[in-house]
């Protein structure tokens, strides 16, 4: 038997039927017609935002909209947030439908000059990631006869401890080194472009709350050293964000109000240059990944050399990432559950796999469940962040997974 992360709160103390937003898992799957669907109750993302908010001084939230980008969940979250992060051109026009332009932010290495014309034509901000791309920025907008608005994304000299994806500390494609940073900010003010400020993100998935209180205090401390260098105050520091969910057995969720006690403390005390500076947080998964659910049917049960398989209708090609095959190193068991019978004792371990031809396609190994039966639909949790969008839909041409979007 191999341990499986818990499951989230909203859904832990559930007896019998799994009910996602006040409505049965059978229910669902029933107006949805067909399995494998994923749910996501934005009811558990608003209570989410409204954690944010109290927890933190007076800072903005952005949504980071790769970690789910299903449109109804846009038009949902949109009006509780104070900006959008984008990651392409595809995601800006899409972004651009819920929020006005100056509420975007547009990051990524490798922006193509045709999604520069994209974002300086709306006005959105172009979180810089090299003296080459603010180039051809400057050289678009001229021709454009428009100005960009463009904030520096800087390769911080810090990491953020204990984060699943380190994005700073190291050489890497993401933003301009700290040590030519403040060049690039007198270069875009020399320009004439309109400076937003700066973009510092050091990495993803940090669920110890003092690992992101120390590197927000240093990204503070960092953005007022190269503002002082550039000889200009940024109008916004974007802090990055980080903020990690439990996917795991042993996993501690993020304790976010220390977070924004630590975070209050450090921009009361910070830099004169700072004075008038707005901050931002940017976050993907710790918004959205605990509201949703992935159901999936089992197909068929069978044994093979002492093991149990139960075979269930989805698999990789929706949720890549639980089956450990989204930048993990090692495959851990995300929280899953047999939608009819919550709260039953679990009997034997199974291992459940999807109906792709492959051995990577394991949503559960060796997993403690209650005992299956065809037609039974089993729910996978933190589905909510990096799963259909960021799984492999058309590997092996199975139809791709139903969204609903409920709580709106
Ligand atoms: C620049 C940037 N912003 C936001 C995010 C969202 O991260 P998460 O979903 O872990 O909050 C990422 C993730 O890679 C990122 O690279």
């Amino acid at each position: 038997m191999k341990p499986m992360g818990a499951l989230p709160p909203e859904f832990a103390q559930q007896d019998g039927l799994l009910a996602i937003g006040g409505r049965t898992a059978a229910n669902w799957t029933a107006q949805a017609g067909d399995t494998p669907l994923f749910v996501y109750d934005m009811e558990i993302v608003a209570a989410r935002i409204a954690r944010f908010r109290a927890a933190m001084p007076a800072i903005d939230l952005h949504y980071a909209i790769k970690a789910n980008p299903h449109a109804d969940l846009l038009t949902a979250i949109a009006p509780l947030v104070d900006g959008l992060d984008v990651a392409s051109a595809g995601e800006l026009e899409k972004a651009l439908t819920f929020k006005p332009a100056q509420a975007i932010s547009f990051a990524g290495p490798g922006k193509r000059d045709d999604e520069l014309v994209v974002a300086i034509s709306a006005g959105a901000t172009l979180n810089v990631e090299s003296e080459g791309e603010a180039a051809r920025a400057f050289a678009i907008g001229e021709r454009l006869g428009q100005t960009p608005r463009m904030a520096v994304r800087v390769n911080p000299d810090i990491e953020l401890r204990g984060s699943g994806m380190r994005m700073g500390g190291r050489a890497s494609p993401f933003g301009v080194d700290a040590v030519r940073a403040a060049a690039l900010v007198k270069a875009i003010v020399a320009a004439g472009a309109d400076w937003r400020g700066f973009h510092i993100y050091a990495g993803s998935q940090a669920l110890d709350a003092g690992a992101i209180v120390e590197t927000q205090a240093a990204t503070i401390a960092l953005a007022a050293r190269l503002a002082d260098e550039a000889g200009c105050a940024p109008p916004l520091v974007n802090l990055g964000g980080g903020f990690g969910v439990p996917y795991f057995a042993g996993d501690v969720a993020l304790d976010v109000e220390r977070v924004g006690d630590a975070l209050a403390e450090s921009l009361a005390a910070r830099p004169q240059t700072l004075a008038d500076t707005r901050f931002a947080i940017e976050l993907g998964r710790w918004l959205v990944a605990e509201a949703g659910v992935y159901l999936t049917r089992v197909i068929d049960i069978k044994q093979s050399q002492g093991e149990t398989f139960v075979i269930v209708d989805g698999g990789l090609n929706h949720q890549l990432a639980a089956s450990g095959n989204f930048g993990t190193v090692v495959r851990r068991n995300y929280p899953i559950a047999v939608a009819s019978r919550m709260g039953d004792l679990s009997t034997e371990p199974v291992t459940v796999v999807g109906p792709l031809c492959t051995p990577l396609d394991r949503l559960g190994d060796k997993v403690a469940l209650p005992s299956v039966e065809v037609g039974d639909l089993i729910a996978i949790f933190m589905a909510g962040a990096y799963g259909a969008s960021a799984s492999p839909a058309a590997f092996l041409g199975h139809p791709p997974a139903i969204e609903i979007v409920t709580g709106l």
